[in-house]
């Protein structure tokens, strides 16, 4: 095999490697799960945020009544009212729990 033959394959091996690694970051899930409600900066204050009523997570007050296991378990398992109706879909199916758990870390910075 020529060098650079051997220099494509390994690079081809790379990029394979990065897309069958199942975690994607934070921000990435975010952007493609959450922001449609929550907002891309965490305000909540998109179409559908305004009308779920969606809490500010810019707010220091907001954040300092939310505990880290809270924002693991409704990601996890979701939020339903009393009725038992979905208000936020549980999302345990399609995210690891290693990726739930980099959520935390992401919503705090909204707090700036
Ligand atoms: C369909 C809109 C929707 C989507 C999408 C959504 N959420 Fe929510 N989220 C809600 C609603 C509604 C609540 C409950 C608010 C309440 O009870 O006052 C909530 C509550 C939360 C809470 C609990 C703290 C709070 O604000 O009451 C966290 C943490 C949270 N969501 C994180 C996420 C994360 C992380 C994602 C993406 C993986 C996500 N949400 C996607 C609608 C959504």
């Amino acid at each position: 095999m020529k060098s650079t033959t051997k220099l494509l394959a390994a690079g081809a091996a790379f990029v394979l490697a990065a897309a069958l690694s199942s975690a994607a970051p934070a921000a990435e899930n975010w952007e493609n799960l959450c922001a449609k409600c929550h907002g891309a900066d965490g305000k909540g204050q998109t179409k559908v945020g305004k009308k779920l009523n969606l809490k500010d997570y810019t707010d220091a007050a907001v954040q300092a009544k939310m505990k880290d296991e809270d924002i693991i378990k409704v990601t996890t398992e979701g939020v339903f009212d009393k009725d038992g109706k979905e208000k936020m879909k549980a999302f345990k199916g399609e995210l690891s729990a290693a990726e739930i758990k980099d959520f935390v870390a992401y919503i705090r910075k909204f707090k700036g």
